[in-house]
């Protein structure tokens, strides 16, 4: 049996990639939750283990990740999925808000990494033959930044940098590194940031508000499901030579046409999508 740690799979595309992993058998399935019994059905299958941790947690994240050899098992694919992503105007974002988008997604995915190199090193040393690998899941939105989800954007900017340079650092150990970036998928990732719209209320960019809603409806009905993200991320766990960037939208080539434009016609499309309620 192999093993892998997958983070954040109360939800989602953490959820549903644990529960795709499960079906084929052969996985002994780690998956972290904030609170203990949030894994739902994925606790009723033998081979999944619950592991109880926040990413912005240290003395919790390496107690938990120690269990993973304490049961005798040789940790090969960690899977960074936690995430979160509060949307607002960056001119008036509180400093927390920008903090943590930042200690979950960047620090916390890091750290996870860090955490669990000394167990993927063991299972490289043991197990030449067998794929050792970290799998982190970017966005679309770490090659295009939309205004008002600017800061989300940054944090997968860095996580695909970060991605770049674990995979080169690690080459002399053939560890790999690789990210897998969905567009819009059907979570509730966009809905559970929602409610801090008031303390925009009043600023200069109150009139943003009222497309927020649509905005959340609309990538949530647009999106694709997230088993096809838990798909990608089993092939980019099984392939020989994974793709080290996995785009993955039903359509992908208007993203790819933006990368070509030049950059303030980019911002004027964005701003007539916006001002369309196609996309705030
Ligand atoms: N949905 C999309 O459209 C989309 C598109 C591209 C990329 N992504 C990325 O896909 C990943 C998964 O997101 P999702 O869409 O599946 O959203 P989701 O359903 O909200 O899942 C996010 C998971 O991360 C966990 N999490 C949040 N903060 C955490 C923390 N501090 N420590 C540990 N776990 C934490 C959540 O746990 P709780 O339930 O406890 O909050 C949840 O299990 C994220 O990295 C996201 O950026 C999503």
């Amino acid at each position: 049996m192999n093993t892998i740690l997958i983070t954040g799979v109360s939800t989602g595309i953490g959820q549903s990639t644990a529960a795709y992993f499960l079906e084929k058998n052969n996985w002994n399935v780690y998956g972290s939750v904030r609170k203990s019994g949030d894994a739902g059905d994925l606790g009723g299958n033998p081979n999944f283990h619950e592991l109880v941790f926040d990413v912005t947690d240290r003395p919790a994240r390496q107690r938990e990740l120690a269990k993973i050899t304490a049961n005798g098992h040789a940790l090969s694919i960690l899977v960074n999925n936690a995430g979160i992503a509060p949307s607002g105007p960056l001119e008036v974002m509180p400093a927390e808000d920008i903090r943590q988008q930042f200690e979950v997604n960047v620090f916390g995915a890091l750290e996870t990494t860090q955490d669990a190199l000394p167990q993927l090193h063991a299972t490289r040393e043991k197990e030449p033959e067998l794929p050792v690998r970290i799998i982190n899941v970017t966005s679309v939105s770490g090659i295009v930044t939309s205004p008002f989800t600017s800061l989300y954007s940054a944090s997968k900017f860095a996580l695909e940098s970060l991605t770049d340079g674990l995979r080169r650092e690690l080459l002399p150990f053939n560890i790999d590194c690789v990210s897998v970036a969905p567009g819009p998928v059907k979570t509730p990732i966009w809905r559970k940031a929602l409610g801090r719209e008031h303390l925009y209320e009043g600023t200069r960019y109150d009139f943003i508000l009222d497309k927020l809603e649509s905005y959340v409806s609309n990538a949530e009905k647009g999106g694709i499901p997230a088993k096809e993200v838990a798909e990608a991320i089993f092939a980019a766990a099984i392939a020989e030579r994974p793709k080290t960037f996995k785009l993955l939208m039903a359509k992908s080539w208007p993203v790819k046409l933006l990368g070509l434009l030049p950059t303030r016609t980019v911002d004027k499309l964005i701003w007539k999508n916006i001002n369309s309620a196609k996309r705030y």
